[in-house]
């Protein structure tokens, strides 16, 4: 079995849906793979109940424990690693990673960024996607590399940027992309790899 390590640090809708889909499309049928664990840098995740609720190994490394970020990243990888993973999913995952762990993972580790990269990498891709004036933003599932928000691009979906919108409802209307092309994109990889 191809076991799926998704990390978090939040609300965790996407990871929630790529459960749903790994059920709903019988990844472990077709593809062999499922998600093994769910692993958050933050105690209150909201996502961390959901995951429970589904029967999937949960853990928390709170970054605040460790006195650099290699020591976390240390931290983080051995607990990713009890779980074997095939694939390690970022959902949210608000922390910058290591060189040394983006290496580790190499090939195996993918992103979700709510912008169309290589516009807008980094915070508040909304806010600086309506004032720029741009008429679409979207969403990119792209392979991690060293480099914040970079990396081959597995995935893109584009949205409209309405008249008078707010970083809030482009955030509401690129979430629900999120939702539809993380799931698939992990499946391709998952085909690919099979
Ligand atoms: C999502 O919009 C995701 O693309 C973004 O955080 C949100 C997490 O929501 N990720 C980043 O900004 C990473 N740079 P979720 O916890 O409900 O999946």
């Amino acid at each position: 079995m191809k076991n799926i390590v998704i990390l978090i640090s939040g609300g965790g809708s996407n990871m929630a849906a790529i459960v749903r889909a790994a059920e709903r499309e019988r990844w472990a049928r077709r593809f062999g793979a499922r998600v093994a664990a769910v692993i958050s840098n933050k105690v209150d995740a909201a996502g961390l109940g959901f995951a429970q609720g589904q029967g999937i190994a949960t853990a928390v490394v709170p970054h605040q424990d460790y006195p650099s970020r290699e020591a976390f990243d240390a931290a983080l990888a051995e607990v990713v690693d009890a779980h074997a993973p095939a694939l390690v999913v970022l959902a949210g995952f608000m922390r910058i990673l290591t060189p040394g762990f983006v290496a580790r993972y190499q090939g195996r580790l993918l992103n979700i960024h709510p912008s169309l990269l290589p516009a807008f990498p980094g915070l508040h891709t909304h806010r600086r996607a309506i004032e720029a004036g741009c008429r679409v933003a979207g969403v990119t599932v792209h392979q991690v590399t060293a480099e914040l928000d970079h990396g081959p691009i597995l995935a893109q979906a584009a949205v409209p940027v309405l008249p008078d919108d707010t970083p809030e409802a482009l955030a509401a209307r690129v979430l629900a992309q999120e939702h539809r092309v993380y799931p698939q994109a992990i499946a391709n990889w998952l085909n690919e790899t099979k």
